[in-house]
């Protein structure tokens, strides 16, 4: 079966209670860091034209910087409106220090 990982950034460059951008060649994501667990969801809100990761990451939930959206970062749901669209979202593994995220979902 193939591997289907891909090597996104070391746990290091995620911090506790943060939210960062990665870009890979096609994507922008944005990784968020919850009491130590690792959580990838498409960077664009689903709503507008706004990067998550220069939003608020509260807990499991992650404000939009446009108009204070709200999404869970675990599954992807909309927990406040005005956003009604989920955030996709991408299984992770973190392994010896590294974080890889499976894109072919
Ligand atoms: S652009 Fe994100 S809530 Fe409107």
């Amino acid at each position: 079966m193939a591997n289907t990982w891909t090597d996104l950034l070391s746990i290091d460059d995620t911090f506790e209670g943060e939210v960062v951008r990665v870009d890979t060649v096609n994507k922008n994501l944005a990784i968020y860091n919850v009491g130590g667990n690792v959580f990838c969801t498409d960077n664009v809100c689903t709503h507008g034209n706004a990067l998550l990761s220069d939003g608020f990451l509260e807990g499991h939930e992650i404000e939009c910087p446009f108009h204070q959206g709200r999404f869970d970062v675990r599954d992807g749901r909309v927990t406040c409106e005005p956003a009604t669209k989920a955030m996709k979202t991408y299984p992770i593994k973190v392994e010896e220090g590294r974080v890889f995220i499976d894109l072919t979902v």
